[in-house]
């Protein structure tokens, strides 16, 4: 008999409603797992506001070192209402996209048939786009600092931070994005070549000089200010948005926001070379902590990722098509305590359809 393949994936529930949302991708997980015939081991690492309170630890270097050596990482949500704005979200979401290099940040804003979106006549077929966010650098990178605080001749600096290394890799995985997802070819850079003339030249250059080896895909500019204008007016002539880490991490909450809100927005954070972890992207929640109201789709499709990720297609498939059926057909709204039903339930659907498709 053959040995089932077997991933080694970490979990990370985190903080507020992250462990009820992660409880229910791993049902997911567990009943695809059953039908593709692939094996999941998880562990799970306690990380987060309630470890950094009782022990002062955001993230060990042990932890960092062992997350290393899994297949991918599965994550909750990270921030608390006790611990003050920055240490959570710097020591340890970005200190992990950061340590592990995951360099991309994919986030695709799809609206599925049967999700209400804000944008008036506008419906499944146009909205459909993916957003590959740069995920090191710009103006996350921590460059920058302040001068005689708390005076009045306070000056801060937070400074963008744009390699040529950083950009360029960015932009490749791009390009081969967008020719995977063979929909409409069409690569637009989101930029502010106007106003921010030294990193969006280099951004730029660096695109059409990439663009030339990819001469099946179309590519496309529009500024920042434009892009959030045509997503709502025109979300159909997106098809690959590639920006980098401040205008994406804006531009993606939009996004969320025309797919039908943060209860089915997911992400990966993505080291092609390395760990990548997938997570959704709407926060802690803090306000529906423990009430089993909270939407877990995001979570679930953030594990369908991950195995897409992984090379399991065919399973991702299968986790997206339940995630269609329920909510086509089973909850009323995908905010929090209004689907008509409680987050267990909603995830035990998914799990069912999983299994009986
Ligand atoms: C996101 C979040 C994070 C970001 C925060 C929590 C640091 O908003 O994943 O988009 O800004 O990247
Ligand atoms: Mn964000």
């Amino acid at each position: 008999m053959t040995e089932k393949k077997t991933y080694h994936i970490a979990v990370i529930p985190g903080d507020g409603t992250g462990p009820e949302v992660v409880r229910e991708a791993l049902k997911a997980l567990e009943a695809v797992s059953h039908r593709e015939g692939f094996k999941l081991e998880q562990v799970h690492f306690d990380l987060g506001g309630e470890r950094y309170l009782r022990t002062g630890e955001v993230l060990p270097a042990s932890a960092l070192e062992e997350l290393q050596g899994f297949d991918a990482i599965l994550l909750g949500a990270i921030g608390h209402p006790d611990v003050k704005p920055g240490i959570l979200e710097k020591g340890l979401l970005l200190e992990l996209r950061f340590q592990l290099d995951q360099y991309i940040n994919l986030r695709p804003v799809i609206l599925y048939p049967g999700v209400e979106t804000p944008l008036k006549e506008k419906g499944p077929e146009d909205i459909d786009f993916v957003v590959v966010r740069e995920n090191t650098e710009g103006l996350y990178s921590g460059s920058g600092g302040i001068l005689r605080k708390g005076t009045p001749y306070e000056v801060a600096v937070q400074e963008s931070v744009n390699t040529r290394m950083g950009v360029e890799r960015c932009i490749r995985y791009a390009f081969e994005f967008c020719r995977r997802r063979n929909r409409e070819r069409k690569l637009t850079l989101c930029g502010k070549t106007n106003v921010l003339t030294f990193a969006f030249d280099l951004w730029e250059r660096v695109f059409h000089e990439v663009a030339k080896e990819y001469g099946d895909i179309q590519t496309d500019y529009a500024h920042v200010d434009a892009t959030c204008m045509w997503m709502v007016k025109n979300p159909e002539w997106f098809d690959v948005i590639v920006t980098d880490n401040m205008f994406g991490d804006i531009i993606t909450d939009l996004g969320a926001m025309i797919q039908g809100g943060m209860g089915i927005a997911a992400g990966g954070n993505i080291n092609p070379e390395g760990v990548s972890m997938f997570e959704p992207i709407g926060g802690s929640a803090p306000k529906y902590t423990g009430r089993n109201e909270i939407n877990p789709l995001a979570a679930i499709a953030a594990a369908q990722m991950m195995l897409d990720h992984l090379g399991e297609g065919s399973a991702a498939r299968r986790i997206e098509d339940a995630i269609k059926r329920v909510v086509a057909s089973d909850i009323k709204s995908l905010s929090a305590g209004r689907m008509g039903h409680t987050t267990s339930e909603v995830g035990d659907l998914v799990a069912r359809y999983i299994s009986i498709a």
